[in-house]
């Protein structure tokens, strides 16, 4: 899709695909010399995490490991709570692995805050975290983040994984929606 399939339903274009290539080309060999000799497993978290993983770790020059994992926030509305429930866990056993956790996005923070706490009691050598976006006003906790692709406005993005009401997350560019899309 390119911003002109989008009619009217697109407010803003806020990062480009090229923009996001040429960043993810920069994280990408950041990672590349941080892991050199290792053995790195990724872990993505779906269904957000599908693009920047696909896109990273095609850049990379070593062999990874890929693997997926589903949470949900407990609680109604578009605010996390903090409070996350497994809906597909993990199929690699990460004693003494070194963890990438690769993420769309960090908003409020408590999901990941959650997800790092759980990972690291699972006995890995290493947990980091690599994002594509961050919104760093929105932090409601302070996640050590090693990789940030892009920090933004707090404003709700879609694209590039990102999704309102499960669309639009197959943009290739990130975005916000019209004001009439969210049927105001
Ligand atoms: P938090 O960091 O625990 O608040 O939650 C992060 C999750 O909320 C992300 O993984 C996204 O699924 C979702 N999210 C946060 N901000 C946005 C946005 O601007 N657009 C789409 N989804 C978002
Ligand atoms: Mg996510």
């Amino acid at each position: 899709m390119d911003p002109a399939d989008m009619g009217d339903d697109l407010e803003r274009v806020l990062l480009t695909e090229e923009q996001l290539g040429a960043r993810l080309d920069e994280m990408a060999a950041q990672i590349d010399a941080d892991y050199a000799g290792r053995d790195l497993l990724m872990v993505g978290v779906l269904k957000g995490a599908v693009m920047v993983m696909a896109d990273l770790a095609r850049r990379l020059h070593t062999a990874v490991e890929m693997d997926w994992m589903a949470v949900s926030s407990y609680g109604a509305g578009t605010t996390s709570s903090g409070v996350v429930r497994i809906l597909k866990d993990l199929d690699a056993d990460l004693t003494g692995r070194d963890v990438l956790i690769v993420e769309d996005i960090i908003d409020s923070g408590l999901t990941l805050s959650w997800l790092l706490s759980n990972l690291r009691s699972r006995g890995p050598a290493s947990v980091e975290i690599a994002t594509m976006l961050r919104k760093p006003e929105a932090a409601k906790v302070e996640v050590d983040v090693r990789y940030v692709g892009f920090d933004i406005p707090t404003d709700f993005v879609v694209g590039y994984g990102l999704d309102f009401a499960e669309k639009y997350r197959n943009l290739p560019f990130v975005g916000t929606l019209a004001p009439h899309v969210y049927g105001d």
